[in-house]
């Protein structure tokens, strides 16, 4: 029989859609897959022996697939035109200005994406929403597709099917997934498209881990799956404040609740705060659908995730300063990790932004280290303001900041002089650095604020250090 699908294409070589249609290649060599993306840059690294992201075991998919059934490509018009099935997996952040900015999805560019495909199709197709999105996305999109396709034979089958990928596992999340959640309409012709994209998840998925689910739902599960994974890590955070206060460990409460099978160990360890692209963006677009559809207590039930999480950053900068007799003006301090998480080189929305940007309003030197992060990511991170209304301030503050941050090659280097260390990432390779070198070119006394938790803290108060673990007493 003839296969349902024999050509993929994908809009948006980022890193979702990269990954994803990388691992979709390598399973299924009976369908090409094409990546498309308006950054030419991308796409170029993505052809090219240095990947645009990284992420453990990517390049050896990409490197099995490439050529043979994975192509990435700038000729959206030829490729999206051909396609059976196209993906969207375009960026989706936060709006910055005009309604609900700070909160709303900005669908700016899902929505070119889908004039895009509607102008350019002359053969039916299964349009799949890869991008997280607000509920009731689907059928803005699907006007949109109808309305400007020139052909009337046309038809456009929606269909969501969120990512659940984490970063730093991505390969991993992607060929063992826990889950597959597909949306779509109840009609014939839905359930068909349904079941096509079924068909290529099966080439390596078995049947049973591939949910479905209507439309609305499926949109709603990816919010709603984000929201609880960092309500979890705020719900730990507000216990390791009270840790702290009261003399209990936040590892030994952590582990206890998590031996009951109902609450699980996982995602339970307290840090300096949630960040990544998502989790912040993502709920902060659930209170503003809620918003919209007048649940307020709802909303603000949610948005207290975001509350708690901005709290233990600043809780964090205060911990620190605290500490160091309540001045940290022009004493090096020396920041262990970037990157959002370890194993990963992004650094959006990572806490270390708001803690390096809190140290160095109070005068501050940092000096930054991390294994996979670029300089000029750090100085953009620290030179960009959150919001797009901070922008009068813009010029002045970032002088000021640059001129008190900087970037080290190495550890030792960053760690030279400096009164503190702060670890904000738990790259592994934390753990095993010579920390009685390290202490010995440090000024005393000198301090080790871990966030993260990973280091040996009884050994590195036999060394001398002042050291402060997150959720623990001194
Ligand atoms: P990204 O910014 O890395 O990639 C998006 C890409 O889309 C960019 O390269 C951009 O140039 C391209 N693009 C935008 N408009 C385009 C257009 N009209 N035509 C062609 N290309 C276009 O973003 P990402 O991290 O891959 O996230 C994509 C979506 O997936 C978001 O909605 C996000 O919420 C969701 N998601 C992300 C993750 C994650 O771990 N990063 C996990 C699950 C879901
Ligand atoms: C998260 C979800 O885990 C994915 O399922 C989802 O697909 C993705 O968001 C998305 O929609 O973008 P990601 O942000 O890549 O994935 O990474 P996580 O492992 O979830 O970590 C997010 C943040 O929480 C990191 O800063 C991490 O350090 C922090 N974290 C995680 C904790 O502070 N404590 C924990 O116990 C776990």
């Amino acid at each position: 029989a003839t296969p349902p699908v024999k050509k993929i294409a994908c809009i948006g070589a980022g890193y979702v859609g990269g990954p994803t249609m990388a691992v979709i290649a390598l399973n299924s060599p009976d369908i090409e897959v094409v990546v498309v993306d308006i950054n030419e840059e991308r796409i170029k690294a993505w052809n090219s022996e240095t990947l645009p992201i990284y992420e453990p075991g990517l390049d050896e998919v990409v490197k099995a697939a490439r050529g043979r059934n994975l192509f990435f490509s700038t000729d959206t018009k030829k490729h999206v035109g051909e396609a059976d099935i196209v993906f969207v997996s375009v960026n989706t952040p936060t709006k910055t200005t005009g309604i609900g900015a700070g909160k709303a999805a900005d669908l700016t560019y899902w929505e070119g994406a889908a004039r895009l495909i509607a102008s350019v199709s002359t053969s039916s197709k299964i349009v799949v929403e890869k991008s997280t999105v607000p509920v009731k996305t689907a059928e803005a999109i699907g006007k949109v597709l109808k309305r400007n396709c020139s052909d009337p034979s046309v038809n456009f089958e929606i269909l969501s099917n969120p990512e659940f990928l984490a970063e730093g596992t991505a390969i991993e999340d992607l060929q063992k997934p826990d889950r597959v959640l597909i949306g779509g309409v109840d009609t014939p012709s839905g359930q068909a498209a349904v079941a096509a994209l079924k068909w290529v998840y099966n080439h390596w998925i078995p049947v049973e881990r591939i949910l479905t689910a209507n439309l609305w739902s499926a949109e709603l599960a990816k919010l709603t799956a984000n929201a609880f994974l960092a309500q979890r890590i705020s719900s730990i955070n507000s216990i390791s404040a009270l840790c702290e206060a009261s003399g209990a460990n936040v590892q030994q409460v952590a582990h206890a609740i998590g031996t009951d099978t109902r609450i699980g160990n996982k995602f339970l360890s307290a840090s300096v705060g949630f960040g990544g692209s998502c989790f912040q963006k993502d709920i902060l677009n659930l209170c503003y659908v809620c918003e919209t559809l007048g649940l307020r207590e709802v909303a603000d039930y949610w948005h207290a995730v975001v509350t708690m999480n901005d709290y233990q950053k600043q809780r964090f900068v205060e911990r620190v300063i605290g500490s160091m007799f309540n001045t940290v003006s022009n004493k090096k301090i020396a920041i262990f990790g970037f990157a959002f998480k370890k194993d990963t080189g992004d650094t959006r929305e990572t806490p270390a932004i708001d803690v390096c940007k809190g140290l160095v309003r109070d005068n501050a030197k940092v000096a930054v280290y991390d294994p996979k992060v670029t300089s000029e990511q750090i100085f953009r991170d620290m030179s960009t303001p959150k919001f797009e209304w901070d922008r009068p301030d813009y010029s002045r503050s970032h002088t000021r900041l640059l001129d008190n941050v900087q970037v080290c090659a190495t550890p030792e280097s960053a760690a030279e002089g400096a009164h503190a260390i702060c670890v904000l990432t738990e790259w592994d390779c934390f753990k095993h650095y010579d920390y009685a070198a390290i202490y010995e070119k440090m000024t005393k006394p000198a301090f080790i604020f871990d966030g993260r938790n990973v280091l040996d803290h009884d050994k590195l108060r036999e060394i001398g250090f002042i050291t402060y673990a997150l959720g623990k007493p001194l």
